[in-house]
């Protein structure tokens, strides 16, 4: 019995999904112990719940006579008793894995903004100057790291299920949660309190790297994107200043430094467009620009009249802020 039920959770919740089963995170390590605890918990009571239903059923055949009084030992032990010493344990365990879940395990070494919109997510690490991107975040492995989170608009939470418990973000408010990978990989994250039309496309991508990677990519987010620009890519260039972009977004080293829309600098490097809602090649990003709609409905982008012949210059130059 007991193996069947894990085999069926085990079904249910492993494989490439961000599971909370498969962690790599102190904070979420922690959860997974108090699952489990739970799980074996619960495991038993089933367990006991059948013994006692099964041995009633095969002594009634036996004998019918009943006393008074019979039956409070059980009542006693077995539905006061037990409950009361399980619930105490259960909630013991809880409060002590909440209280170590409030501290991190070390001094945080680094600080993250993560800073939730409709919907995506603004990352900015505020001890390197210009190092801005979104839906993305790298950290060095086996390091503590602060993270504070704000909303530009309405309540989210952020939660990466193999990393980190959720915290909320609240408007008006900063919460500062902490994050500590204990293996290199990649890990998504979501967004996990409904937050209107587009919430279930409100993702990102935790990258835990070695601390030299890591520092290398820091490096270069920060630095403006590269200067040595083909024709078209120059063009390319020329449309997108033309066009109302800057309005919105910010592109490192242009005239563009508009703060409602996602920072683009690296636009050409991301994981995926509109946070989980469509790849980040040359066809989408095409999609996008023009029918923004059509790709995640209800995101607050205009569609952008781009001329089809102005088109290719313009995604050739996105392509090279990375
Ligand atoms: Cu943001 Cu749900």
């Amino acid at each position: 019995m007991a193996a069947v039920l894990v085999a069926l959770c085990l079904a249910g919740c492993a494989g490439s999904a961000p599971s909370t089963l498969d962690t790599a995170g102190t904070g979420a390590r922690r959860v997974e112990g108090l699952w489990w605890f739970m799980f074996w918990i619960s495991v038993v009571a089933v367990l006991e719940v059948l013994l006692l239903l099964g041995w009633a059923l095969w002594r009634r055949r036996r004998d019918t006579r009943v006393r008074a009084g019979d039956a409070m030992p059980f009542v006693g032990v077995l539905g006061v008793g037990l409950p009361f010493i399980v619930l105490v344990a259960v909630y013991g365990v809880g409060l002590r894995d909440l209280n170590a879940l409030i501290r991190p395990p070390a001094g945080p070494e680094l600080s993250i903004e993560v800073i939730g919109h409709r919907w995506w997510w603004e990352v900015r690490y505020p001890d390197t100057a210009g190092a801005i991107t979104a839906n993305e975040i790298r950290i060095p492995v086996n390091q503590t790291i602060r993270i504070r989170l704000t909303t530009a608009d309405v309540q989210h939470s952020f939660w990466v299920p193999q990393l980190m418990p959720k915290t909320d973000l609240i408007a008006g408010r900063v919460n500062e949660t902490w994050l500590h990978a204990e293996r290199i990989g990649t890990f998504r994250g979501v967004c996990a309190e409904y937050c209107g039309l587009q919430h279930a496309n409100m993702s990102l991508i935790v990258t835990v790297q070695p601390e030299e990677e890591f520092t290398a990519w820091l490096r270069d987010l920060a630095a403006p994107p590269a200067r040595d620009l083909t024709e078209q890519q120059r063009r390319g260039q020329a449309v997108f200043e033309a066009a109302a972009c800057g309005a919105c977004h910010t592109v490192r080293g242009t005239t563009a430094t508009g703060t409602i829309g996602p920072d683009l600098t690296t636009i050409g490097s991301r994981w995926s467009l509109g946070a989980g809602a469509a790849p980040n090649d040359k066809g989408h990003l095409g999609g996008w620009i023009v029918n923004p709609q059509s790709l995640k409905p209800g995101n607050q982008m205009p569609p952008q009249p781009v001329p089809a012949s102005d088109l290719p210059d313009l995604l050739s130059y996105l392509e090279t802020l990375r």
